[in-house]
């Protein structure tokens, strides 16, 4: 069955976890969809997995609408949120209308994200008011890197885990129907999670939130780049993929592939009288 906003609020009012796990093609999508998961991100953190940047400023919206157009023909059943990119939303409440309808109209996504929390009250009620459903995202926003001065745990002193709350509670009440949490300490995401009426979607904001999202190629071993102590790998499909291909490389050089059974026939009298 299709997940859907009622969906979210159905599972955080029975509190079951919501699962989300970003991806960023058709066949990603399409795996991650078969196995049940609630919903899919298309995460603006394409720009670092996909596209090698070193983070994300660098991702246009012509780079988001062409993975969530990928993304959206692989999804049956997961909610797709697509991310609204650096620059395509703070610059005016115009921007942030005309490119969150972008994903929808020209990507085919669910929802869109956007980074920030009280200051953003006017975009997300606009987007919203527009019927597009928006997942807000505070804490550790990636977008504000050279502000933040790094990547750095959220809300940890007194007047910032209060702006936190203020942020979450100002978000809801502009009508997101989800939040992301990033990089917050468990004990305080947990609070935020019982002020809120919409579910709280945790990466790095422990156990206390409505659901938890992670970055595909981190679950799954496939970045080699910055690990952050809240992804757990289920997988290294990064080492098996280079073994795999290391015996490619061997099985090429020493002609063993392509083998008879990778081969196609042809008529050997015919190829005598070609030669
Ligand atoms: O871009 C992304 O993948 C995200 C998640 C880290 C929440 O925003």
């Amino acid at each position: 069955m299709k997940n859907t906003v009622i969906t979210f609020k159905e599972m955080k009012e029975r509190k079951e976890k919501i699962t989300m796990l970003t991806a960023y093609d058709y066949s990603m999508a399409k795996i991650v969809d078969k196995v049940g998961i609630n919903s899919i991100l298309v995460g603006d953190s394409l720009g670092m997995t996909c596209l090698g940047y070193e983070d994300t400023l660098s991702v246009t919206m012509e780079d988001m609408i062409h993975h969530t157009k990928a993304v959206t023909r692989g999804a049956k059943n997961a909610l797709v949120v697509a991310d609204l990119p650096f620059m395509s939303y703070q610059g005016s409440v115009f921007d942030a209308v005309y490119n969150a309808g972008r994903l929808i109209k020209e990507g085919g996504a669910n929802a869109v994200k956007l980074e920030g929390g009280k200051e953003f009250q006017d975009e997300i009620k606009a987007i919203v008011r527009a019927s597009i459903p928006v997942v807000a995202h505070i804490g550790l926003t990636p977008q504000s890197v050279n502000a933040f001065g790094g990547f750095k745990v959220q809300g940890r002193g007194e007047e910032a885990a209060k702006k936190l709350i203020e942020d979450a509670l100002a978000v809801e009440a502009a009508g997101a129907f989800a939040v992301t949490l990033e990089c917050v300490p468990a004990k305080l995401a947990e609070l935020i999670s019982s002020k809120l009426t919409i579910p709280t979607i945790g990466i790095g904001a422990g156990n206390g939130c409505d659901g938890q999202v992670l970055v595909y190629h981190d679950l799954l071993g496939l970045f080699d780049g910055l690990r952050p102590k809240f992804v757990k790998q289920y997988k290294d499909l990064g080492t098996s993929a280079e073994e795999a291909v290391k015996a490619y490389i061997e099985d090429v050089k020493s002609g063993a592939f392509p083998s008879e059974e990778h081969t196609f026939k042809i008529d050997e009298k015919l190829i005598e009288k070609l030669y």
